[in-house]
């Protein structure tokens, strides 16, 4: 029984060292370890032996075990080291890889200019003020000395939601909306940005939606000559100190007198080219003095009162200050355009 036993571990042994992956290696161990295995078998035997017999066999038998389990064991070892170091080098991250950049996002051009206007005219001490787009018929013609049929209506051609509201064709409604919040204290010094409707059709220079900034002043003594300077110091905060202004006289219905303003081209200095069609002037914004009736409307006393007011349109600005060919560059979201501004 003794010599089976050792045949049996040399047997084992041997097969032991051909083993070449973990399959084999776990048929070997129920071959020669498991219940149907020759060494249990060989173990249930026992009992027919002596009982001087029966503790040396006993001990071989256990040798016999220990040194395929031990064989075996340091195979299973093996293989198991070598399952983790598979795993650990498919679950490798090669941190020297560039990593995917987060796209940046950035403030819109038109915002941009905003933010400058803005900043200039809070300079100034002015406050920003707002108002709805979705405007009462009241605020955007009435108050501003524009009554129903008044012809100057038609200048504006407007987005009418019902007889009485409509999409603001212009931000001057917001002066109105000021005064009446202000009722009747002075200074009123205020510019409000805004989107502004008009019937239009969509081309290089129009569009149905743009954007405005209104200014407002109200007090005592003010005169032509303050709108003249704080335009003639806007312009050239916002284009360069060399830029000069020029009043044309004009019309606007909220304004007696009223101006257009003229500021030198920033392309040619002055001299003529083809953004200022050759004139060295561009046309930027209306203005002028605050109508009686409007002050009246607002709850303030022409008597006593007296102001300036303008406005501008921010795309004509940005595509003056940029060099910008459409305006529909503003609205079509192409980022090839948005990301020439992001440095800015
Ligand atoms: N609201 C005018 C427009 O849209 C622009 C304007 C002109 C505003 C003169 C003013 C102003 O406040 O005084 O054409």
């Amino acid at each position: 029984m003794k010599e089976r036993l050792l045949a049996l571990k040399e047997e084992a042994l041997q097969e032991l060292a051909q083993v070449a992956n973990q399959q084999q290696l776990n048929d070997l161990r129920i071959k020669y370890l498991g219940k149907k295995g020759p060494l249990t078998e060989i173990l249930r035997g026992m009992g027919a032996l002596s009982a001087e017999e029966r503790p040396v066999i006993g001990q071989v038998a256990n040798e016999v075990r220990g040194a395929i389990e031990e064989v075996i064991e340091a195979k299973q070892a093996e293989y198991t080291a070598a399952e983790t170091e598979a795993r650990l080098s498919a679950e490798t991250i090669d941190v020297t890889l560039p990593g995917r950049p987060a796209a940046r996002g950035a403030v819109h051009p038109l915002n941009k200019v905003i933010q400058e206007i803005e900043d200039i005219f809070i300079g100034m001490g002015y406050t920003v003020a707002e108002g709805p787009e979705v405007e009462q018929d009241y605020y955007n013609f009435e108050a501003l000395n524009l009554p129903k049929n008044h012809p100057a209506r038609d200048m504006q051609d407007s987005f009418y939601i019902t007889e009485e509201i409509l999409m603001r064709t212009q931000t001057s409604p917001v002066q109105v909306r000021t005064m009446e919040k202000m009722n009747g204290r002075a200074p009123v010094k205020i510019i409000c940005p805004g989107k502004v409707y008009r019937r239009d059709d969509d081309d290089a220079t129009h569009s149905h939606m743009f954007t405005q900034i209104e200014g407002l002043v109200i007090d005592r003594n003010i005169r032509m000559s303050d709108l003249k300077g704080t335009l003639l110091q806007f312009v050239q905060e916002l284009f360069g100190s060399g830029t000069q202004i020029r009043l044309r006289p004009s019309f606007f219905p909220f304004t007696e007198p009223s101006v257009e303003v003229d500021v030198t081209c920033a392309m040619c200095g002055g001299s003529g080219c083809r953004v200022c069609k050759q004139t060295g002037w561009l046309e930027i914004l209306g203005a002028g003095m605050v109508h009686p009736n409007v002050l009246e409307k607002g709850g303030y006393d022409p008597q006593e009162f007296t102001g300036f007011a303008f406005g501008m349109g921010v795309e004509r600005v940005a595509m003056l200050k940029y060099d910008i060919e459409d305006i529909r560059h503003f609205y079509t979201n192409d980022l090839r355009f948005l990301k020439q501004f992001v440095h800015l």
